[in-house]
């Protein structure tokens, strides 16, 4: 079946658009998808959220300055409200080399705009971003996935911080592939802030087998950071450990084709990169 082909893709390696081809253009719009589509990558990544009605959107951050035009949390506007952000022109100042007029006035995506564009000729690699500050994002996002035949097609990974995020999707629909994301710090630098980041799931220093063992038991693999404080915390032990026991393992975010290749080197299934263009390189 289909899914079973994207499960048996998920041990081949990976490129995975973050937020599209968000080096090249404004992060989470149709433009910065519509290029790494057109590249060929194998997943689109995306960030899902709520609006206030109920709308799923694609955007990463809970609150809108960085990346539009509007002032507070996302989860307070309604998609019309939404709708009438420009999320597009902020790209200009922060990559005046690839500034396009094209991008001033874009408008935010739903997860249904993404769907009805692509459809069936990609993949979609979806985080359900912040749950607690989203209630209902899973039902939401299930739902919508199911009314696509995403799922029974193996179009879709969901990826989480939040371990009972994914419990709770895997209650709604056994199928859906998941991912546990990781973020790794040091023991010694447990702040209280950085254990609440990993929402108890402990960093991949830490984790040994028997934590491996209880994330294989609802999701297919893992993503993680590579680097902490300047540090590669990742190494091949660790990426073996966790492929023995049956996760793949992605890493994200890697823009520099450098670190592409110690990390491809390294056995990791597949890369979170802001440009799919330097990985596809890579790969070919
Ligand atoms: O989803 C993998 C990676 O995107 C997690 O970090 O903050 O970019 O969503 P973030
Ligand atoms: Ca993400």
């Amino acid at each position: 079946t289909p899914l079973t082909q994207q499960l048996n893709d998920l041990k081949n390696f990976q490129v995975i658009a973050h937020r599209g081809a968000s080096g090249h253009a404004p992060e989470s719009t149709l433009a910065a998808y519509e290029l790494a589509h057109e590249w060929g990558v194998d997943y689109l990544e995306l960030d899902a959220q709520l609006s206030a009605d109920g709308e799923v959107v694609i955007f990463h951050d809970g609150t809108l300055e960085r990346t539009s035009d509007g002032e507070g949390h996302i989860h307070d506007y309604t998609l019309a409200e939404l709708k009438a952000l420009d999320t597009g022109s902020w790209f200009h100042e922060a990559n005046p080399e690839y500034a396009d007029t094209d991008f001033s006035g874009t408008q935010i995506l739903t997860l249904n705009e993404l769907f009805d564009h692509f459809g069936q000729t990609t993949r979609y690699y979806i985080e359900t971003k912040s749950p607690d500050l989203n209630p209902g994002l899973e039902e939401a996002l299930v739902e919508r996935l199911e009314a696509y035949d995403m799922i029974n097609e193996g179009r879709v990974l969901v990826q989480s911080f939040d371990q009972q995020s994914l419990l709770k999707l895997q209650a709604l629909n056994p199928n859906l592939p998941l991912i546990q994301l990781l973020w790794y710090s040091p023991s010694e630098q447990n702040s209280e802030q950085l254990v609440e980041w990993q929402n108890t799931t402990p960093g991949p220093s830490e984790i040994n087998d028997a934590d491996f063992q209880a994330i294989a038991e609802y999701a297919a693999g893992i993503g993680t950071n590579a680097i902490y404080q300047g540090n590669e915390v990742i190494d091949a032990a660790f990426i073996r450990q966790a492929q023995a026991n049956g996760l793949s393992v992605h890493v994200y975010t890697i823009n520099e084709p450098d670190e592409m290749q110690r990390l491809m080197a390294l056995g990791a299934n597949g890369l979170f990169t802001d440009y799919p263009d330097r990985l596809l390189e890579l790969v070919e």
